[in-house]
């Protein structure tokens, strides 16, 4: 891991980066804010230590300039006692922490060995959410017209969620779990998939088999709790004719996804059928609706949330 030193005074300098060499990092080093800047061009450090006050270009300035490029950048701002004023403005540039001057240098370095620690869990997380779209793109290439159905139907999905008044919390699950909705077909023949011959009976049941191993993929997930719905029901219809489990009962926001879902599918190219057009489409999911399968509110959310971001024509 690498850690950013930056104090326009040399021998400040040193004694920082002596304090740090016990947490093995490596060590960078800047006179002020500009070369700081100039430095991080190619890479980004995993914390950042500044002085305050440097000519050419100062901590605050630096801290600002650093959020803008990674507002989740561990940056520790070092003042001095008593600089109410300058601490203030350091919390709105978006410096995470503060040390006084003169500095504590086993504080210093417990303040530095927390900030990496998070930055390494938190890039962990990063790179397993990077892994789960990766897993899903290869899903997603085992058939030629199901490219980019996962994100087409997240956001589909959300605009029908907002008109819901769904929570913030609740739209982060539904995008994650519509991203991943069908990851569970990566367990289906390719040749099934690929949908260019009559399907038998056999093969049917394969196919529907997918959200049930969509949930077992993503069983080691801690999210599995909050994904599951979404990965499970999304075939799921209110008259119980659906599955996995011919629920009769389906949380709107699932609906909202399926919604989504059957949309994406009806205006997209198949090598059956021409796509059909949004109002087209928007009709299937009401004749669904009258069915009994979706519930009208949903279809209502799904025209409206439409209609508000020029997707349909009123
Ligand atoms: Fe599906
Ligand atoms: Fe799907």
């Amino acid at each position: 891991m690498r850690v950013l030193v930056v104090d326009d005074d040399p021998v400040q300098r040193r004694l920082l980066m002596r304090a740090l060499a016990p947490l093995e990092v490596e060590v960078w080093e800047a006179r002020n804010g500009k070369e700081a800047l100039d430095l991080l061009r190619d890479r980004l450090p995993h914390v950042v230590l500044t002085d305050l006050h440097m000519p050419v270009m100062d901590g605050l300035e630096l801290t600002q300039s650093l959020k803008a490029q990674d507002p989740l950048l561990p940056v520790i701002l070092l003042t001095a006692d008593g600089e109410r004023e300058v601490r203030l403005k350091g919390i709105e540039a978006g410096a995470d922490d503060f040390l006084n001057r003169p500095v504590d240098l086993a504080e210093l370095r417990l303040r530095v060995k927390g900030h990496l620690e998070r930055r390494r869990l938190q890039e962990k997380l990063e790179d397993l959410e990077r892994t789960l779209l990766v897993l899903m793109r290869a899903v997603e290439a085992k058939d030629a017209y199901t490219a980019g159905h996962g994100e087409r139907v997240a956001r589909y999905a959300l605009l029908a969620a907002e008109e819901l008044g769904a929570r913030e919390e609740e739209r982060e699950d539904l995008h994650m779990g519509a991203l991943l909705h069908d990851v569970g077909k990566i367990a289906i023949p390719d040749h099934i998939l690929r949908g260019d011959h009559p399907l038998s009976e056999h093969e049917w049941r394969l196919i529907r088999e997918h959200p049930v191993r969509g949930d077992e993929i993503l069983g080691p997930l801690r999210a599995h709790p909050r994904l599951r719905p979404y990965v499970r029901w999304h075939h799921e219809k209110l008259d119980g004719s659906g599955y996995p489990d011919g629920l009769t009962e389906i949380p709107l926001l699932v609906q909202a996804l399926s919604a989504a879902d059957i949309y994406d599918a009806l205006t997209s190219v198949r090598t059956y059928r021409k796509p059909l057009k949004p109002h087209e489409a928007l009709e299937a999911l009401e004749e669904e609706a009258r069915k009994g399968k979706l519930s009208r509110e949903v279809v209502r959310a799904f025209r409206s949330g439409l209609l508000r971001n020029r997707l349909l024509r009123a």
